[in-house]
């Protein structure tokens, strides 16, 4: 496998292959969720390349990125020993300069759920996705279901500014007890992972609640009581039923579309996501 840390680099190694891409962004830590990725684009493609870049742009002021976790040597070494072609991982001044201007916005689909709580994120995330896409041209990049509304973003930004790239979808890795993997997780106390797996509870029993209740309305709130009383340390930041093509809040159970339940909530401070496509019952 090939560490590369400059755009000269990347660009020189891409016009040396003529083969198809499968592209893995990451910001590092990677944990079994990336790995399935990984797998998957090493099954699906002749070669895969992997980014590691612990983007600035999507960090809010009092956001983590000055502690979020970099383990750059690990995840080189678990990427090597999976068959990456390439892993790269270059410097901030590599991907923005100080005179960088671009922006790029997916106006609606970045301004719900989380994007009302963390303003400009989803624009960090497309600006350093589409200078990644445009340095890597991959012909597949893999993406995991557990950051759904980014997922959607992505999948938007590419079916609109005609990103000649195919995305994949990889469903959510789970630890035993439920729990979504992610590198946030690294920051729980034993105490504050026991209640981490809150949030995966509430989204199943949305889902045991779907014979009894139709309104969305209902739902949330017999979850929302479930979610206070069982674990009374979590601090729900939302909870909601929306259609997972648009993203919009679902009214009731059974109108068109297909529902999926979102939910991001604090444990110990920190910033948790997870989501669950549901399945209505005939
Ligand atoms: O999901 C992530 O790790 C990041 O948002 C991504 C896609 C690598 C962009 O920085």
């Amino acid at each position: 496998m090939e560490l590369l840390q400059t755009r000269a680099a990347l660009r020189e190694w891409r016009r040396s292959v003529q083969t198809r891409l499968g592209f893995v962004p990451t910001m590092g830590a990677l944990h079994e969720g990336h790995l399935s990725l990984v797998r998957r684009s090493l099954a699906e493609n002749d070669r895969t390349v992997v980014s590691i870049f612990v983007n600035p742009r999507q960090f809010g002021a009092n956001e983590d990125y000055h502690r979020y976790p970099r383990t750059l040597e690990t995840d080189q070494r678990l990427l090597e020993s999976l068959g990456v072609s390439v892993l790269f991982a270059p410097p901030e001044e590599e991907i923005y300069s100080s005179e960088d201007e671009a922006l790029i916005s997916m106006t609606r689909l970045s301004r719900l759920w989380c994007g009302t709580y963390r303003i400009g994120h989803f624009d960090g995330v497309t600006l350093v996705l589409t200078k990644l896409f445009h340095l890597v041209e991959p012909a597949r990049a893999y993406f995991g279901e557990k950051d759904f509304q980014q997922l959607r973003i992505v999948e938007k930004m590419v079916e609109e500014l005609f990103f000649p790239i195919q995305l994949v979808r990889v469903p959510t890795v789970r630890e035993p007890d439920g729990l979504a993997m992610s590198s946030r997780n690294a920051y729980l106390s034993s105490r504050g992972r026991a209640q981490a797996v809150a949030l995966y509870k509430t989204l199943q029993y949305i889902q045991t609640l779907l014979p009894k209740y139709r309104l969305v309305s209902d739902l949330l709130r017999e979850a929302q009581q479930y979610l206070s009383e069982r674990f009374p340390e979590v601090k729900l930041e939302y909870l909601a039923v929306v259609d997972e093509y648009s993203l919009e809040p679902m009214v009731h159970i059974g109108q068109t579309g297909s529902p999926r339940a979102l939910i991001a909530a604090y444990v110990e401070g920190v910033r948790l996501i997870d989501n669950m496509p549901l399945h209505v019952p005939d």
